[in-house]
């Protein structure tokens, strides 16, 4: 046998571990292994010695073979190691550096204020219904014991609805207040019902007070046994609980409405000393909202016996309340988009409301 095997191990092991890279790596293990490697070519060698010399020769190639392989193996995993090292650090973030200025969205006062009462009435065991914005005539009118010609109708300077032949579709309203969610729960649950409906509301009205489209929360409670008291309590309670002051003073004023008897409209206590405005002080009073005991003739028409059950709705305005909380001069303000009244009034988004938090 004309060569060393020990010497052609050693020599072609020191050179895969010095190998720097994978490319060169390769390089080695071609003139090693290959087709016309340096290991093949002793092998082709082999067929002229005789049978005793080639078969220990033989063996000794083949182990040369499997040393040099594994140390081929070994170096690239030790490469591959270092060259995901080496790309580990260079791309590497260095996550205590403060973060860019995201664009700060904000949240509308509006929907921070539907946010804050469902916080408040949920708390009370109320759950959130709803309904649509275009209801039905018969919900949003006559279910409500306001019959077609009942000059309430008029009150609510309804928007109607075109229809086909482009007249007047007097079937049809864009709502003229959330308390047709009251007929839709009524129709379609049992008693006891504690639901509050939150959302959009439509009057043919503009000016400095109104705006066309406004939001209103509706509450309803039936039950056997409830009373006017219950809900003096229950507006007692989320007065003090959205407007965060400790007994709001509230006064209940006699008025009218087709669906509730008797009826009442709310207001609170506030005084409005030097042009600043504030709630649960004074003796000035703002109205909020109108309610009353749920009038038994409705209860009827929505399939619910009013010798059994009875109860108290009330309605408020949202703009009204954020108006008075958050210090909002102007109502038609709500509505223009201008990102910087909306950077100046609106909320942290993900700051949700919570009574255990602070509401805002
Ligand atoms: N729906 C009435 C309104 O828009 C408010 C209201 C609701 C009054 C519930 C009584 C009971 O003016």
């Amino acid at each position: 046998m004309s060569i060393d095997t020990s010497q052609l191990a050693e020599d072609l092991i020191r050179r895969v571990e010095g190998a720097e890279d994978l490319r060169s790596l390769d390089d080695i293990r071609v003139e090693a292994l290959g087709k016309k490697g340096r290991i093949t070519a002793e092998m082709k060698q082999l067929g002229q010695l005789d049978a005793e010399a080639r078969k220990a020769a033989g063996q000794a190639l083949n182990q040369v073979k499997e040393q040099v392989a594994g140390a081929i193996e070994r170096r690239k995993r030790d490469l591959e190691t270092a060259a995901l090292d080496a790309q580990l650090a260079a791309e590497a973030v260095d996550v205590s550096l403060p973060s860019r200025p995201e664009r700060a969205g904000k949240l509308h006062p509006i929907s921070q204020t539907i946010d804050e009462i469902v916080a408040i009435l949920g708390q009370m065991g109320f759950e959130v219904a709803e309904g649509p914005d275009i209801e039905d005539d018969y919900k949003n009118f006559t279910a409500l014991n306001i019959p077609p010609e009942h000059p309430a109708r008029q009150m609510h300077d309804t928007f109607y609805l075109a229809d086909e032949a482009g007249g007047v579709d007097m079937t049809t309203v864009l709502r003229t207040h959330t308390s047709p969610v009251q007929v839709r729960t009524m129709e379609s649950r049992e008693p006891p019902i504690r639901v509050i409906a939150p959302g959009r509301t439509y009057r043919s009205d503009s000016d400095m007070t109104h705006t066309p489209m406004f939001h209103q929360v509706e509450a309803l409670v039936i039950d056997k046994v409830t009373h006017f008291g219950h809900l003096k309590g229950c507006l007692q309670d989320f007065c003090s609980a959205y407007f965060e002051v400790e007994d709001v003073p509230l006064r209940f004023r006699p008025s009218y409405f087709p669906f509730t008897e008797p009826s009442a409209e709310v207001d609170i206590g506030c005084s409005r000393k030097d042009g600043e405005l504030r709630i649960g002080a004074g003796d000035d009073w703002l109205e909020i909202l109108g309610c009353g005991m749920v009038h038994p003739k409705v209860l009827a028409m929505s399939g619910i016996d009013p010798d059994e059950y009875q109860g108290f709705a009330f309605g408020m305005g949202i703009e009204r309340i954020a108006m008075l909380k958050y210090g909002i001069p102007d109502l038609r303000t709500f509505f223009d988009a201008d990102l910087r009244w909306l950077d100046h009034y609106g909320f942290a988004p993900m700051e949700v409301p919570t009574l255990i938090r602070g509401l805002s």
